[in-house]
């Protein structure tokens, strides 16, 4: 069985108002355990508003969000549940900060489980270590710290929770290149620590490179998923829903169309390094 499947998923915000938006209409999704599932699509594609009913905090116009094939709404502990069992780091964590130490805002969630002062404690420590915080960080303000670190605590506090399903919009939105990478290490690792699965909403190409499947979406729809070697080939319908594609694959495209004969399914800096090598052990060099 699945870990989650969306049926039939359509919200309307503001229903019966005149600012009535359908966010999204009629999502099918299911997500197994264990994968890294990239979520893209362009700005108000309807991203933020799917994540939002994984763990219960929107209730969907129509149609179910099944975890473990159970309706998440099926009563008030199933709601509970999913919001352990699911754990949901927003855009811009660090400023949804606000208990009085860095500590206590990690032990929030696992505090809420209502476990054991022990457990709590390991889970902190083990979330800190995983994002990479220092104990002597524990009892400052999350005030004192730096962009990067609050970033950190607020993913620390959803990664003390040991959600099956971790879920991340924009995770790396606004770290430099280097930031970026550290910070997808770190997850990364904690996932194979702990074999959860994991949805990355990410408007990142190179990101998305890295995912197992990629689900695309636009104007509240799912229009596309697949492998990203599939969903990457399909570079003009990306093209046409206002997306990018990776950094070599657009290279790769730039090339083709100025004669230089590069085969198809360029994604990776390694994918086109060997293909212009190989142009030019032919003797074909492209320039
Ligand atoms: N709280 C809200 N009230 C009304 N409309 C909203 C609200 N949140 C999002 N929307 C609208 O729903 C659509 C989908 O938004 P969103 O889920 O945030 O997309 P994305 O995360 O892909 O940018 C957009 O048109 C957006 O303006
Ligand atoms: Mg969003």
């Amino acid at each position: 069985m699945s870990l989650i499947e969306l049926r039939g998923l359509t919200h309307i915000y503001s229903r019966g108002t005149p600012f009535e938006k359908t966010a999204v209409e009629d999502l099918n999704l299911t997500l197994e355990r264990g994968a890294t599932v990239g979520l893209i699509g362009h700005t108000g594609s309807g991203k933020s508003t799917l994540i939002s009913h994984l763990n219960a905090l929107l209730k969907p116009t129509a149609g179910t969000v099944l975890l473990d094939g159970e309706d998440i709404y099926a009563s008030k502990a199933s709601i509970r549940a999913a919001r352990f069992r699911v754990g949901v780091v927003f855009q811009y964590p660090e400023y949804q900060l606000f208990e009085e130490t860095v500590y206590a805002d990690i032990a929030y969630g696992p505090k809420n489980l209502k476990l054991d002062k022990d457990e709590v404690d390991r889970r902190v420590r083990e979330a800190a270590a995983f994002v990479g915080l220092g104990q002597e960080l524990f009892e400052k303000s999350p005030l004192e710290l730096s962009g990067g670190q609050k970033r950190r605590t607020a993913i620390a506090g959803v990664l003390a929770m040991e959600p099956e399903l971790l879920v991340l919009d924009e995770p790396t939105a606004g770290l430099d290149p280097a930031g970026r990478e550290d910070l997808l290490e770190k997850l990364f690792a904690w996932r194979d620590a702990r074999g959860a699965a994991v949805l990355l909403v990410t408007h990142d190409m190179s990101i998305a490179n890295r995912c197992d499947r990629l689900v695309v979406m636009s104007e509240g729809r799912i229009v596309m998923d697949g492998s990203p070697a599939e969903i990457f080939a399909r570079d003009g319908e990306l093209t046409a829903i206002g997306l990018d594609l990776p950094g070599p694959a657009h290279i790769a495209r730039l090339l083709r169309q100025r004669g230089v004969a590069l085969p198809a399914g360029i994604f990776t800096v390694e994918q086109l390094t060997d293909a212009i090598l190989a142009l030019g052990r032919r003797g074909g060099a492209p320039c």
